[in-house]
């Protein structure tokens, strides 16, 4: 049984953000990285259409920032897209170096797809198995590094002043993040992880909704964590619904991905009709946030539970050849897309609000950093343009390497409590966490969906208010497993979810509310939750 260990840097989260990150600090120093599930489980790995970046003569760096920015619905924090935009395509190269095999033209030149809301073919992908490939080339690429991998083990709590044997000043100015307490599911123990600086790498919380493109590991848990520890959660009203995802109401979620659009797909109604001219005369190529309430609208008008991508009026062959995954995962289900309509609806993809960063990775807390889709770096805005995800992962992680190289950080000198081993097993309980997920996903589907009202938000926050009570109360009481902590993680999620909806008094990006229809407020940046000494659920001023 181990108790505690010590390293240089922690890193929570194997997605693309934590290995990057993880690869570029093993030069500076010791590395643990720990991750709930195996190495290769988060949501990169899934990642079908590319990562976007600069890579063509003809196109340009202002192209792509205004692509951004248009997306972002009038949110995104200008210096954090041009840091994206400027120095992506470096990171992009370092992949290839490493080995990713990106797809090229016969003439050797990267093959470059385009998506929703770019006005440039920029897109460089493996087929539609992009995240795979990074994954495993990053995976691979960590192995002869001084890093200790800890699969199966979750990050519980940070560890803050708070938990220092004599405890800090608790209305420090600057609070301090010493590492975090982590438990393995495999000998249920859990042990402290001492570390300099502690990176947060943990994804999105897809699975707070009910339909949603992400893996099981993706429940909020970097967010919650860092509430609770004090950093600012931002933004979170704008949860990026994906236009189209296989209508396949039991069976779990399949992203058709929107290089099919890119590619030629057209969008049909129920009756086969198509409609995307009525919303956007970009039609089917708008950004998400338009496509995917045009989906939902034409489905309410008509009743049907899902509309239509059709893609048969392209070469079968090329298809097959540029979309073998999507190709063959329709086929097993029995459908021929060179043949027939996939019937597809929106579902909860990525989570553009988060942990507030800087440009150079920092939370507010001293030692606490966040990196990927946890992070709030402001390159998302309101919107996020596709594929800016993965690049958003690579670019500020490495720029947290770069902070690292050029600052010290103390380590911890005080004494730290060992966890405070409480609870009982409750097995006959466990039914109702089960139960407890479940309401929450319905009730975040129901009332916190593409479309909003204050009424619907009333609804959800009293809900969860009582779910929340509940589960903090279980939590307390019961022996933590991962599905405990998850369930805890998720309640807290969605309970900022709906407090910085019901903050945003008006109808931007993502956020789509009956009761202010119009773009009202134009000077609102930021919707911005913290706990500080004595006040939960704080909304600070933006
Ligand atoms: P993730 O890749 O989600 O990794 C998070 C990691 O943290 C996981 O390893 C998880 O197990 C771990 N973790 C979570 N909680 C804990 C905890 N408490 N303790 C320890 N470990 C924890 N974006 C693009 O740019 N291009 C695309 O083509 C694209 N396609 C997508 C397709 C799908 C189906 C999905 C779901 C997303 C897609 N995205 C795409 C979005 C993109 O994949 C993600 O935003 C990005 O991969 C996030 O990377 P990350 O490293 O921040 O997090
Ligand atoms: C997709 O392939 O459609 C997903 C791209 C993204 O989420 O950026």
């Amino acid at each position: 049984m181990q108790e505690k260990l010590h390293c240089d840097f922690l890193i929570i989260g194997s997605g693309i953000a934590g290995l990057y990150t993880a690869y570029h600090l093993a030069d500076l120093g010791s590395v643990v990285l720990i991750t709930k599930s195996s190495l290769l489980e988060s949501n990169t790995s899934y990642a079908q259409g590319g990562i976007a970046g600069v890579l063509d003569e003809h196109d340009s760096y202002e192209s792509h920032i205004q692509d951004t920015l248009k997306a972002g619905a009038g949110l995104c924090d200008e210096e954090a897209v041009k840091i994206l935009v400027y120095e992506g395509p470096k990171h992009i190269k370092k992949l290839i170096e490493l080995g990713a095999k990106f797809k090229t033209t016969p003439e050797g030149n990267l093959d470059l797809h385009r998506e929703g809301g770019h006005s440039f073919n920029r897109i460089v992908h493996a087929g539609d198995l992009t995240g795979k490939e990074v994954a495993e080339v990053l995976i691979n690429s960590i192995k002869n590094k001084n890093i200790q991998v800890l699969e199966n083990t979750s990050a519980v709590e940070l560890i803050t002043q708070f938990h220092l044997d004599e405890p800090g000043d608790p209305i420090l100015k600057e609070p301090v993040c010493y590492g975090a307490y982590v438990y393995s599911r495999k000998t249920w123990e859990i042990f402290k992880i001492i570390s300099k600086a502690t990176i947060l790498a943990t994804g999105g919380a897809g699975q707070v909704y009910l339909h949603n493109t992400n893996p099981e590991v993706s429940t909020g848990d970097g967010v919650a964590l860092a509430y609770k520890a004090g950093a600012i959660i931002t933004n979170m009203e704008f949860y990026q619904f994906h236009p189209t995802v296989l209508y396949n109401p039991n069976q779990s979620s399949f992203l058709i991905t929107e290089a099919l659009r890119g590619y030629g797909a057209k969008l049909l109604d129920y009756e086969g009709k198509p409609f995307m001219h009525k919303y956007d005369q970009r039609k089917e190529l708008a950004p998400r946030d338009i496509v995917a309430r045009a989906i939902d609208a034409e489905m309410k008008k008509s009743g049907s539970p899902h509309v239509y991508l059709d893609i048969t009026h392209k070469n079968p062959e090329e298809t097959k050849e540029q979309f073998p995954h999507i190709y063959q995962t329709c086929l097993r289900m029995g459908i021929d897309v060179t043949k027939q309509w996939i019937p597809v609806v929106p579902a909860a993809h990525y989570m553009c609000g988060g942990v507030e960063v800087d440009y150079w990775g920092r939370t507010r807390l001293k030692g606490l950093f966040a990196v990927g889709e946890v992070a709030y770096t402001g390159v998302h805005g309101g919107n996020r343009l596709a594929s800016n995800s993965l690049l958003e992962g690579l670019v500020f992680g490495y720029r947290i390497y770069e902070y690292l190289k050029n600052n010290f950080i103390e380590k911890a000198s005080k004494s730290i409590k060992p966890w405070y081993k409480e609870g009982l097993n409750n097995p006959e309980e466990w039914i109702l966490v089960q139960h407890n997920f479940q309401e929450i996903k319905n009730i975040m589907w129901n009332y916190v969906g593409i479309v909003r009202s204050n009424l619907r938000l009333e609804r959800a926050l009293r809900r969860i208010n009582l779910l929340y009570d509940e589960v903090i109360d279980f939590y307390r009481r019961t022996v933590i497993q991962n599905k405990i902590l998850e369930l805890r993680n998720i309640t807290l999620v969605a309970k900022i979810i709906i407090l910085s909806a019901l903050n945003r008094k008006e109808s931007r990006g993502l956020h789509y509310s009956t009761d202010y229809p119009e773009n009202r407020n134009p000077s609102k940046q930021y919707t911005r939750v913290m706990r500080t000494v004595g006040k939960e659920f704080y909304l600070l001023k933006s």
